[in-house]
């Protein structure tokens, strides 16, 4: 096989993994829907402040998953329009009772991968994309396909996972995995939450892609959880590396891996017994 062939042919297969693994942890992002709406928001609002709407402005949100940060721009777009898209229906099914609960009638759906987007060139006043690229087959394909569907002037705004030292909301269970599971290290250019961490990562796709005046921020908040245990859960039901890293361990193990995490998880304490996991994020912004 030619390393064209090879390539679409790995991208392919990516695609396909991402799109079974999301339609199946839908579920879990709709039982936790609220908790994730809102630990996430801060870097919604970061994106939005830097996306620069206008009241008419038509906004496609990109792996929008249970709709953020869209259904927040809908609100700020109320003569202009948003577009949602996910690669999976069951995660665009829960932002589509969110339309409907909210009562918004600027806001449609649509299935798509961002490797081949549905629409016209420059049909958007900007593109949102938060925590979606690490999963993308080709990240630079996506991102061109971006600024092809954004207007000349329009903004492409992005949040990814910074440096995995400073999210601890992550790497406390994903770490305390790694070093009781031996996974096998994944191929180059595998989806990942870090995939896009490397300092300038970001800076270079969006160069590179086109954008212009291209500017990053750091933006951190907390992951609040009542208790370990419902932490332990939550990661449980909507993370696919742990479920994955879990399922290679037996029984004991999954018990020894489970102490050690509420134990890590107890040095964070909150003032109302709960605890608090850092969660840090580069908010990244370019104009085409
Ligand atoms: C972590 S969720 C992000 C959801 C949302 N933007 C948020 O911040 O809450 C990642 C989403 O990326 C979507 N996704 C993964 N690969 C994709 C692809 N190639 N094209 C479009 N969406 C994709 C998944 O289906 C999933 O809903």
């Amino acid at each position: 096989m030619n390393t064209e062939l090879k390539m679409s042919a790995r991208f392919e297969e990516i695609r396909e993994q991402q799109h079974d693994t999301w339609e199946r942890f839908a579920a879990g992002w709709k039982k936790w829907d609220g908790m994730a709406l809102s630990w996430l928001a801060p870097f919604g609002e970061a994106m939005l402040r830097k996306a620069g709407l206008r009241e008419d402005a038509h906004v496609l949100d990109i792996a929008t998953g249970t709709g953020e940060p869209g259904l927040t721009a809908a609100r700020r777009v109320p003569r202009g329009r948003v577009t949602l898209t996910d690669l999976a229906e069951h995660m665009l099914a829960v932002a589509s009772e969110h339309v409907a609960l909210r009562g918004l009638d600027n806001v449609e759906t649509r299935v798509c991968e961002t490797g081949a987007l549905p629409f016209a060139d420059a049909s958007f006043d900007a593109v949102l994309c938060r925590f979606g690229y690490m999963f993308f087959p080709d990240i630079g394909i996506a991102n061109r396909e971006f600024v092809r569907v954004a207007r000349p002037g329009a903004r492409v705004c992005a949040a990814i996972w910074s440096d995995p030292l400073k999210n601890p909301w992550a790497t406390t269970i994903l770490g305390t995995i790694a070093r009781h599971v031996d996974l096998p290290a994944p191929p180059p250019g595998s989806p990942g939450l870090f995939r896009c961490a490397g300092t300038g990562y970001m800076r270079e796709v969006f160069i590179e892609s086109g954008l212009k005046d291209v500017h990053e921020e750091e933006v951190a908040t907390d992951m609040l959880h009542e208790s370990p245990e419902h932490y332990w859960t939550f990661m449980n039901d909507v993370a696919a590396p742990v479920v994955a890293g879990l399922a290679k361990v037996d029984a004991a193990t999954r018990e020894k891996i489970k102490a050690e995490v509420l134990h890590q998880a107890r040095r964070t304490p909150r003032d109302d017994g709960g605890i608090r996991l850092r969660s840090t994020a580069t908010v990244i912004v370019g104009t085409r």
